[in-house]
């Protein structure tokens, strides 16, 4: 319907809004918002930590995604509400950023707008709930600093850790120490030394994946896995310490941009125009093999008779290759991308141990492997099922994204919940000295860190309560990484279990969680227009339905 506001002197009422358009202001604005967020937090909520569950979502189509991802989980939810999406947006951001930790930024935000639902029924204005989240941010994100421990960028045994910890929350678990050591040999393999420290690109790891036999056979190549084939049956299939040459143009004879007619009187006029047409595919290939190059990859096309002439010249090519595959041959190979054939010199050429086409489960791949010292490597999954590799692919971007963290940022956390009670106690403390109402919205937002052990433990068939008093007196006691080993059930020194986090995954959760619930909390009024009811259509999640009741 729409909306009037009172009318004038002489009666007539003014339209600001279009007809259709709905409007939810004050509390019910905020009430409904804040429901359908904590909804989708819950969503999640049993997928945190090393006992979480896998969620299967099924999309309109009928795929089937089965992951633990929070990041995934959202992303495939496919949320209507538009409040609800602020947290889905969270999720991908903490997923951009920092590659980790999406589900506890998701869970996090939850509680801090749970926190603050109470506190509006208890009329404390949002304004002031706000500031005292943004003072309580700012102490939480010096804290965490404060708390880090520094430790040595290549130091494999802690990196290993942290990739560790990332993956046995995950489907790769039980595969994690295997999957770790690769993980952090690509990153330490494709890291640059800079003066400003370290940099990495997960970019320069390629991540390749394909159906068939089992996660243990995942591999770490040192060079470039490209899924084509070698384009000539009679071209070699494997060459060993080939020159490798990248190029960028086609060996095809190039189609004129006009359209120009020939006309051709007599068969010798034709022969001589189709030999001429096989003389420059002839000298490009013949360009190729003067350089010395044994091996060809190609971005573009390469004609038939292109393939028949570098086959008798012995030359291994693949054509049709990504421009980001030959990017990274580039760096793995140590050659250079070239555009313009005639520009192909030998110092242009990539080396590698051994090219070779290999039969992987039912496709044909060729391995560009055993380079030396590469700036671009390759994990190749393997895994029982289609899904089974796709949330195997998922774990090890996690797994790359926190070891790539650390060796950024050399500073890591104990988690297992251990960082967050000793952030929420001293943040507790810190609160304490704050004056008027911001003191309550600190205080709450120092006890919402505590969700986080309070999820593992339940996630884990432990008692909350009991779990959290213990933790609490600990913590107190000055047991600053006491947190809860999920495995055995107990509360523990977690420094000692191993349970390394990186410091940029804890701070970013807090400043997007922070951020997300502040700007849910500050909106007072939603005015949605009638043609987004329409696309809104109904509400597809159980969360979508309960906040979105003003859109229906
Ligand atoms: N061995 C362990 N014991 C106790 N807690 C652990 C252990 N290993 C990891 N954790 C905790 O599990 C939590 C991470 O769980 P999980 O990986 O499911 O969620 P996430 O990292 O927030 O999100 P996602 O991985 O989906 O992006 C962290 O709080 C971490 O400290
Ligand atoms: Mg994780």
């Amino acid at each position: 319907m729409a909306e009037a506001i009172p009318a004038t002197i002489s009666g007539q009422p003014v339209l600001i809004l279009r007809e259709g358009s709905t409007r939810a202001r004050g509390k019910e604005a905020q009430r409904s918002n804040i429901t359908a967020a904590k909804i989708i937090a819950e969503s999640v909520k049993t997928s945190l930590g090393p006992k979480g569950m896998d969620k299967m979502l099924v999309a309109s189509f009928g795929d089937v995604t089965v992951t633990n991802d929070g990041a995934t989980i959202l992303k495939e939810m496919d949320v209507q509400h538009p409040a609800a999406k602020m947290l889905v947006e969270v999720a991908k951001t903490q997923d951009d950023e920092v590659g980790d930790g999406t589900t506890t930024a998701v869970v996090m935000c939850g509680e801090l707008l749970s926190k603050a639902e109470d506190l509006i029924e208890k009329d404390v204005h949002p304004t002031v709930i706000v500031d005292g989240y943004r003072a309580a941010t700012e102490k939480a994100i010096e804290l965490l600093g404060s708390l880090a421990i520094k430790v040595d960028p290549k130091d494999k045994n802690i990196l290993k850790k942290v990739a560790v910890v990332s993956l046995v929350t995950k489907i790769l678990g039980e595969y994690a120490e295997q999957i770790g050591d690769m993980a952090v040999e690509a990153v330490l393999q494709t890291a640059e030394a800079t003066p400003q420290g370290y940099k990495v690109d997960i970019d320069d790891i390629k991540v390749e994946k394909k159906a068939g036999e089992s996660l243990t056979d995942t591999r770490l190549i040192q060079g470039v896995v490209l899924d084509k084939e070698v384009v000539h049956p009679e071209m070699p299939k494997r060459v060993e310490n080939p020159k490798i040459a990248l190029l960028n143009a086609a060996l095809e004879v190039e189609k004129t941009e006009i359209d120009a007619k020939i006309n051709v009187e007599t068969p010798g006029q034709m022969k001589a125009f189709l030999d001429e047409e096989e003389k420059m595919l002839r000298d490009m290939v013949e360009k190729v093999a003067k350089a010395g190059a044994i091996v060809l990859i190609c971005q573009k096309g390469i004609d038939d008779a292109a393939q028949h002439f570098l086959a008798r010249k012995g030359i291994l090519a693949v054509r049709r290759v990504s421009e980001k595959d030959i990017d990274k041959l580039a760096k793995a190979t140590d050659g250079k991308m070239v555009t313009n054939l005639d520009d192909l010199n030998p110092q242009d050429l990539g080396s590698a141990k051994l090219v070779e086409e290999r039969k992987v489960a039912d496709d044909k791949m060729t391995f560009v492997e055993g380079c030396k010292n590469p700036k671009a490597v390759t994990i190749l999954i393997r895994g029982g099922t289609e899904r089974i590799v796709d949330e195997a692919e998922r774990c090890i971007h996690d797994a790359l994204c926190v070891v790539r963290d650390v060796v950024r940022d050399p500073r890591v956390v104990i988690g297992g919940g251990a960082i967050e009670c000793e952030v929420a106690a001293q943040l507790k403390r810190w609160a304490e000295k704050l004056s008027g109402r911001e003191q309550l919205a600190a205080a709450d937002f120092a006890e919402a860190f505590e969700v986080i052990p309070l999820t593992l433990a339940e996630n884990a068939g432990l008692d909350p309560i009991d779990i959290i008093v213990e933790l609490r007196s600990r913590h107190e006691k000055g047991e600053k990484w006491a947190g809860v080993d999920t495995f055995d059930g107990k509360v523990k020194d977690m420094s000692k279990v191993g349970v390394y986090e990186p410091l940029s995954v804890k701070e970013q959760i807090v400043k997007s969680a922070s951020e997300a619930a502040t700007m849910i909390l500050k909106i007072d009024d939603v005015i949605a227009s009638g043609k987004m009811k329409e696309q809104a259509g109904p509400p597809k999640t159980p969360g979508a339905e309960e906040g979105a009741s003003e859109f229906d």
